[in-house]
């Protein structure tokens, strides 16, 4: 099942991403003649099968619909071999990597190939991922995956130490990205990657210890425009609210901060409804760290 084709219709052999509600995603090889079972009851594939993507699938106590597989909706669905990058992160990497259709991206490591799907489909149907993993199980799990989604053509998976080993490729790659354990011992293979013009170098860290050994190996390297920011998501909602309006009387204004005004407002009848955004009471916490760099052209560099 290719990401990259325009196919409208669902056919068996086909993967879908079944949505079941709030957050609540799968996915599904559809076969002919299976059955599935979900929290809404037992799917039908056969019910599934020549539908449209997208569609509404009735389920014995609810409904489903059958989606188009993405790399968004497959960050969420995706069998975790490792830990994962996921959209918000990846958004602000292939913004801040200039990423577009024809680039040369190397990677490193794959893991379980989630921000690898977002890389490719960026760069396609020109651009190319050289993407490096040292657990060898890892790297042919990944290679299957992009095959059977429709991105040989335009993916390298190799299974190589990088600390060791490096890149296989010089001069090449117009970004390279590192989620490693000690990424500050890849920087000086990311700059022999890069073209001789230069590029982008992004490193993902948990930790700010390895942020800050990153940045040192950086600049070291001459690398400039050392930026890092963490991405977090907050949800405001929306919400109606109701309000005393203040009486104020005869009496003096007083400030909200004084008792006696804080009370006039609780015993006023009169009240205001107006709508307001309410902040998050609780948000996804911390995923890691995003450091990027700049490398300008090699000739001119001092190293
Ligand atoms: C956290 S995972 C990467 C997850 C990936 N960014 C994703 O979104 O799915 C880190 C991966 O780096 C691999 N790795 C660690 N050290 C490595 C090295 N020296 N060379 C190549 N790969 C390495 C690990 O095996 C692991 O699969």
């Amino acid at each position: 099942m290719s990401f990259v084709n325009d196919k409208d219709v669902i056919e068996d052999g086909d993967l879908v991403i079944l949505h079941l509600g709030q957050q609540n995603m799968q996915k599904l090889t559809v076969s002919k003649g299976k059955t599935h079972q979900t929290r809404w009851g037992c799917l039908r594939h056969d019910d599934i099968l020549d539908k449209p993507f997208g569609s509404r699938i009735e389920c014995a106590n609810g409904y489903i619909y059958a989606l188009k597989p993405t790399p968004e909706l497959w960050t969420v669905t995706l069998s975790h071999r490792t830990q994962i990058l996921y959209s918000t992160d990846i958004s602000v990497v292939i913004l801040q990597l200039d990423l577009k259709p024809g680039k040369i991206v190397v990677e490193s490591g794959t893991g379980s190939g989630s921000l690898s799907h977002a890389i490719i489909r960026t760069v396609i149907p020109d651009g190319h991922l050289y993407t490096y993993e040292f657990h060898e199980q890892r790297a042919l799990v990944a290679k299957e995956e992009f095959t059977d989604h429709g991105f040989a053509d335009n993916v390298t998976v190799t299974h190589r130490d990088v600390i060791e080993r490096g890149f296989d490729l010089n001069d090449k790659a117009d970004a390279v990205f590192l989620d490693l354990p000690n990424p500050q011992q890849a920087v000086a293979h990311a700059r022999d990657a890069l073209k001789p013009e230069g590029g982008r170098l992004c490193s993902f860290s948990p930790c700010i210890e390895q942020v800050q050994k990153t940045c040192v190996e950086m600049s070291k390297l001459d690398f400039q425009e050392i930026t890092t920011m963490e991405c977090l998501i907050r949800n405001f909602e929306v919400r109606s609210l109701k309000m005393a309006t203040p009486d104020m009387g005869d009496i003096e204004p007083l400030s909200y901060a004084d008792d006696n005004a804080l009370g006039l407002l609780c015993q006023s009848e009169q009240a205001v409804t107006f709508k307001s955004a309410i902040p998050p009471q609780q948000q996804a916490g911390h995923t890691g760290y995003l450091t990027f760099a700049t490398l300008f052209h090699k000739s001119t560099d001092t190293t």
